[in-house]
């Protein structure tokens, strides 16, 4: 197939680009690089030995987005592209709402006027709210606490409509877990900008003596050690769960929980993580975060029945990618 991804040069995007060419699909990638840098586009080269399609465009431009679709024939659209820092959509609300929605009607629209029949959707499990783990795709949703959980909601309200008005527009909404790790040739990874808000990425800067130390939001959930539990998932998992949702893609609206099932604590990230890499994480115990869960892990089961695709990847993988890409990379 010929896939449009939006977003193609950030974290998901870039790793999913590797898996998508390894499975012999033409990629088109559009970025405007305002979370990415031009140079993954060599080391998706040197990775995959093709150098993908690239328009460094703004999804959020109608004309701009409509000669991509003039000038290359597209089978299927995969949508990264968005604003994803929790604390900055309380600040910067409107700036959320706008890029993230537009950029989903914009290509909704386009995907409609060409006849693009296939259309996967970057959800998170932010949508769930504050409910009891292991979550399932028919759970209720549940507001979320800030502006840029309420776009992935009201995005996936909109794909919906529209596919259910639309017949040959199918959507598959994935809901993603917490993604981390990067390639294992260390040359992609997670590279944001400025100070991290994710845990991940904080680790490897403390453990590399750019940040001074982790503080670890509360350890007094009821949970295995106190702190905080989420449902870690390789990158390049991730990345394979992608290729099956846009080839497997039912009719209709699918939505997948892309987790592993597996809850993992604060302390036992940190723990492998020094461990797997003899590397050391200094930390504290502060305040819990506003906003934060106790517990957040997936349901994966409807992805591996319907899809076939299950996650593969260890704690032990996760750690060491992260860490090599970090290593390579600074
Ligand atoms: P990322 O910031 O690394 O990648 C997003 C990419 O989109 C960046 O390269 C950025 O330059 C580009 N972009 C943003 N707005 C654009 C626009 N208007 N036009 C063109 N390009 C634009 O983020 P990521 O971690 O790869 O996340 C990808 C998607 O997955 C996002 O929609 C995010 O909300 C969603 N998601 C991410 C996580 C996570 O933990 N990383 C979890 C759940 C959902
Ligand atoms: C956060 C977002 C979520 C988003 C997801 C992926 C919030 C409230 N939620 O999820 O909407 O989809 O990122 O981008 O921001 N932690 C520490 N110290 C740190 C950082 C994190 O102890 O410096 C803890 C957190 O309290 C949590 C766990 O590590 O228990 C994971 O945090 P994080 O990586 O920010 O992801 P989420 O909070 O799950």
């Amino acid at each position: 197939m010929n896939i449009l991804v939006t977003g193609g040069l950030g974290f998901i995007g870039s790793h999913t680009v590797v898996e998508l060419t390894a499975n012999n699909h033409e990629v088109i990638i559009v970025d405007n690089l305002s979370n990415s840098k031009i140079e993954v586009l060599d080391k998706l080269h040197q990775i995959t030995g093709r150098r993908p399609a690239f328009h460094q465009i703004d999804v959020t431009d109608e004309t701009q987005v409509e000669d991509i679709f003039l000038t290359h024939k597209i089978d299927g659209v995969i949508h990264f592209a968005g604003l994803k820092a929790v604390g900055e959509s309380v600040s910067k609300p409107l700036e959320y709402y706008y890029n993230n929605l537009v950029s989903t009607m914009v290509l909704s629209k386009l995907c409609l006027k060409y006849d693009v029949g296939k259309f996967v959707f970057s959800s998170s499990a932010t949508v769930y709210g504050d409910q009891p783990s292991p979550l399932k795709e028919e759970m209720a949703l549940q507001k979320t606490t800030n502006p840029y959980g309420e776009t992935k909601a009201i995005s996936e309200r909109i794909l919906t409509d529209v596919s259910q008005a639309n017949e040959g527009f199918s959507v598959s909404l994935l809901r993603y877990f917490n993604p981390v790790g990067a390639h294992e040739s260390g040359l992609i990874g997670e590279d944001p900008h400025g100070i991290p808000n994710n845990l991940m990425p904080f680790v490897t800067k403390v453990a590399k003596g750019k940040l001074e130390g982790l503080s670890v939001f509360g350890n007094d959930y009821e949970t295995v050690d106190g702190t905080g539990v989420r449902d870690y998932i390789h990158v390049m998992d991730l990345a394979e769960g992608h290729v099956k949702a846009i080839e497997k893609l039912s009719s209709g609206v699918n939505i997948y929980n892309l987790g592993t099932g597996r809850g993992i604590s604060v302390l036992e990230l940190v723990k492998a993580f020094m461990q797997v890499n003899h590397v050391e994480v200094p930390y504290e115990i502060v305040e819990r975060r506003p906003g934060d869960v106790a517990i957040c892990f997936a349901d994966a089961g409807k992805a591996e029945e319907e899809l076939g695709w299950k996650a593969k990847r260890s704690l032990e993988d996760m750690v060491r990618d992260a860490w090599k890409f970090e290593v390579n990379n600074s």
